[in-house]
């Protein structure tokens, strides 16, 4: 019979759960980009606030942490291990090239039903967006007419500063996060004006075209204080000047690309095929969607830009330096075609060719009907909370990119030289272990033979 083993609280360690500042007052949640993931997201929540519908899919709202031993039975709500934001306690707002008000927008995207819609159109239909910093090289699909004007992108970034202390003031938050759900801007590399928050300033004043959108939004949020998720493969806060910003303001960082349908199920299956040394020949996914994501991501560039983030994954976790005769030259390709009768409801296959014992050959087929949205919308009521609480937590503040929220992303931020951990269960690992530790509880190993002794 295993004895059972009194389990002894450590000591808290250095960060403990008195040194998080507790969730006081309400929360401002900033979305540039009002499409079809930001309104799934605030009708969402304001249906589960209103009793009508459960936050599935979210680890805020209805997951679990084990402490201690197992035998201790032990497994509080996370939102009741660390203290999270409410969802009551979350205002909106948001930019978009487009005038649509969020109940419009939703209705346009097609993702939830008129019924739904209409029972939380009284707070949608307020969320009115503000004008955009928007530039059509960097989206080539789309156009829009509610678009900020300014001398250089300097006086854009202080004209979405100004936003940000505009709402910040008629609103009464006290703290605020901004998310990108915005369109996937066009495929460009680290350059020189990216390497230093001096250099990045100096080529918002000269107009340096090396500055996407999405980095003016990110620039402004960081110089406010505010923490900046990035749901889009866009390079955005992933350029060493952010970095350097984020720690020096200790507004929290982390990106890139929200983690939904397709990868998703690849970072599920490639780790267990890589726990059973199962080898790999082929990866071939391609998708049909027909959302407005799907239009931008039409034009080469912007394809391109999402092409890198979802290819990176597979390398990642089956590591083929390390096991060469079973991953050195598997082939991946990823295909995402635009078919307008699909809407939201994307369509994804994908033929994997693995191979077993004695090197024979076998196929999985995989067909996931998904509901993009719907898997990307408790993504980004997650990053609101966590990334509102790391500014909240004295050791986590701090350090720029937030590694630990990596289960989220496609394409996961590192330190510079650190490579990123794609595995989804690791990721959860080191998720709750991360909590664990802010609140001075045993990090959990499973290592398990203390049962046995
Ligand atoms: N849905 C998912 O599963 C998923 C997964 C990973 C990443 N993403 C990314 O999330 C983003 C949003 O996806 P979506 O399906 O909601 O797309 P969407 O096209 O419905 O919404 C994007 C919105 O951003 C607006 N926009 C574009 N550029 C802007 C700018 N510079 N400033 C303000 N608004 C701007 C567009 O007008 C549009 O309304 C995309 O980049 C997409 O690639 C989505």
């Amino acid at each position: 019979m295993p004895t059972r083993q009194k389990h002894v609280k450590p000591e808290p360690q250095e960060s403990s759960s008195s040194d998080i500042q507790a969730a006081k007052g309400k929360l401002g949640v900033m979305i540039p980009g009002m499409g079809a993931v930001a309104t799934t997201f605030v009708a969402g929540v304001e249906a589960v606030r209103k009793g009508i519908a459960k936050p599935i899919g979210s680890l805020t709202q209805m997951g679990t942490i084990r402490l201690g031993k197992r035998t201790d039975a032990r497994s509080p709500k996370i939102k009741e291990f660390v203290p999270l934001a409410g969802l009551d306690d979350l205002v909106f707002t948001g930019w978009d090239i487009f005038e649509d008000d969020m109940y419009t927008a939703a209705r346009k995207a097609g993702v939830l039903e008129r019924e739904l819609l209409d029972q939380v159109k009284p707070l949608l239909s307020t969320i009115k967006p503000r004008k955009a910093v928007f530039d059509h090289n960097y989206v080539k699909k789309i156009d829009g007419p509610n678009v900020k004007k300014g001398k250089n992108k300097m006086d854009l970034a202080e004209q979405l500063r100004a936003d940000i202390r505009e709402f910040k003031k008629t609103s009464g938050v006290s703290r605020l996060v901004t998310v990108w759900c915005a369109s996937t801007e066009t495929f460009i590399e680290q350059s020189a004006a990216h390497q230093s928050v001096k250099a990045f300033e100096k080529a918002l004043t000269q107009n340096d075209e090396n500055i996407a959108p999405s980095m003016i939004y990110a620039y402004a949020s960081l110089s406010e204080g505010v923490p900046f998720a990035n749901g889009a493969p866009n390079l955005t806060v992933d350029i060493p000047a952010m970095h350097e910003l984020s720690r020096r303001n200790q507004a929290p960082i982390c990106g890139k690309d929200f983690k939904t349908g397709q990868t998703l199920m690849k970072t599920i299956l490639a780790p267990g095929f890589k726990a059973r040394l199962l080898g790999l020949n082929g990866w071939f996914s391609t998708n049909i969607l027909g959302n407005r994501d799907g239009e931008v991501l039409d034009d080469p560039g912007s394809f391109k830009t999402k092409e890198e983030s979802k290819l990176s994954v597979l390398e990642h976790i089956l590591q083929p330096e390390l096991y060469p005769e079973l991953y050195g030259k598997f082939t991946h390709k990823v295909r995402i075609n635009y078919y307008p009768p699909r809407g939201d409801n994307k369509e994804g296959w994908d033929n994997i060719d693995i191979f077993g014992w004695l090197g024979y050959p076998m196929q999985i087929k995989v067909d996931f009907l998904c509901r993009d949205s719907i898997l990307a919308a408790p993504i980004v009521l997650d990053l609101v909370l966590f990334n509102d609480l790391a500014q909240r937590t004295p050791e986590l503040r701090g350090i720029g990119i937030q590694e630990w929220l990596s289960f989220y992303f496609k394409s996961p931020m590192t330190a510079p030289g650190l490579y990123p951990e794609h595995d989804l269960f690791i990721q959860l690992m080191k998720l709750k272990n991360t909590l664990r530790h802010l609140r001075g509880e045993e990090l959990i190993t499973h290592l398990g033979l203390e049962y046995y002794d």
